[in-house]
């Protein structure tokens, strides 16, 4: 399986998702300025990934440090990351982690403060691998045999640090043995799941097929799909549940024609101080996004342009959502609470 991101003596490396299927090529961060700006031009994304590369992000920052400003420099650094992309809540639940790391590391040596996050920054790493495959298979028995299962975006190895959330939980029913195949929302303007689902997907010879996104009610409405199985940003402590933008389209398609909508996620994926999505802070990225494809303009000059990389699917449209430590259901109130409090 792809490698979505290491760390290395000379920096942490990182399959470069903005070129991917074309080149499988990696790029090197060697300060904490190139890991930032790595999560925030996508070479790096997706919740999950980008929470491991913000904390190798803090890691790699204070290995540079100065011995003498240690607490400014992990200051700096955490504002620099926590300002690359404001949905995925995993990024700020990566960077809280190794600031609460830190902070109980006072009186080492600024030799012992470093190796301490360096291993701690790996750690994550090896968890989300770990907890990927425990959604795979709390999830998996929910997958009918024998149907598709659509997808949107890319919520797999290359958006976590392997396996994959919403494609672990595909990948573990094929190992399960049940015969599925997959149909991946091309999912503009990025193409998510047109370069990178389909290309993983492909590499594991799991049997994929794209789809525009306005294809999606076509196919929901055919009897072919047998469930929905998406990724997700940030989940409100109600359920409602911040993903790529058209997800909430699928989601209600998925409802009016009686097909089961998952969000598998893991548990630093809740956001329990929110208590609805209303309240999820939605990016806003760049029109060249829309107006380009692949730097060919494809929309008229000086157009308006609207670019939100997620929507907010609300509560009533989610039929369960898959974590590493079982799978909620409504009432979400209490069901995520208690998956949140248990270990
Ligand atoms: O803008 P992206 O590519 O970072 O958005 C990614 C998604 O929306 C994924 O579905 C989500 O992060 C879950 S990834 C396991």
């Amino acid at each position: 399986m792809v490698e979505t991101i290491q760390w290395t003596a000379g920096g942490v490396v990182m399959i470069d998702q903005t070129k991917l299927p074309l080149e499988a090529v990696y790029v090197t961060c060697k300060d904490y300025h190139e890991v930032a700006e790595a999560i925030r031009s996508m070479v790096i994304r997706g919740a999950p990934a980008i929470g491991v590369a913000a904390a190798m992000g803090v890691a790699i920052g204070v290995l540079r440090a100065p011995d003498e400003n240690l607490d400014g420099s992990m200051e700096a650094i955490c504002e620099e990351l926590a300002g690359t992309r404001p949905t995925a809540v995993n990024l700020f639940w990566a960077i809280d982690r190794m600031k609460k790391l830190y902070a109980g590391l006072r009186g080492k040596s600024p030799a012992g403060i470093r190796a301490a996050l360096v291993a701690e920054a790996q750690q994550v790493k090896l968890e989300d691998i770990a907890i990927n495959r425990a959604m795979g298979r709390h999830g998996a028995p929910l997958i009918p045999d024998g149907k598709t299962v659509l997808t949107h975006c890319n919520a797999g190895a290359l958006a976590t640090a392997g396996y994959g959330t919403a494609l672990g939980v595909i990948r573990a029913a094929v190992e399960a043995g049940k015969k599925i195949d997959v149909f991946a929302d091309e999912t503009r303007p990025f193409l998510q799941g047109a370069r990178l689902t389909a290309w993983e997907l492909q590499q594991d010879g799991i049997e994929t097929t794209i789809i525009t996104d306005n294809m999606a009610g076509h196919f929901l409405k055919s009897g072919r799909i047998g469930c929905v199985v998406v990724g997700a940003d940030r989940i409100a402590a109600n359920g409602d549940v911040a993903n790529k933008v058209g997800t909430y389209s699928v989601a209600v398609l998925a409802k009016e024609n009686g097909i089961p909508f998952y969000v598998a996620a893991p548990v630093s994926t809740l956001d329990l101080t929110l208590d609805s999505g209303d309240k999820i802070p939605i990016e806003q990225r760049s029109p060249k996004e829309v107006t380009e494809v692949f730097g060919v303009r494809v929309a008229p000059e000086g157009i308006a342009v609207q670019n939100p990389a997620f929507d907010v699917t609300p509560n009533r449209y989610v039929t369960a959502i898959i974590t590493e430590r079982g799978v909620a259901a409504a009432p979400y109130e209490e069901s995520l609470r208690r998956l949140a409090g248990s270990v």
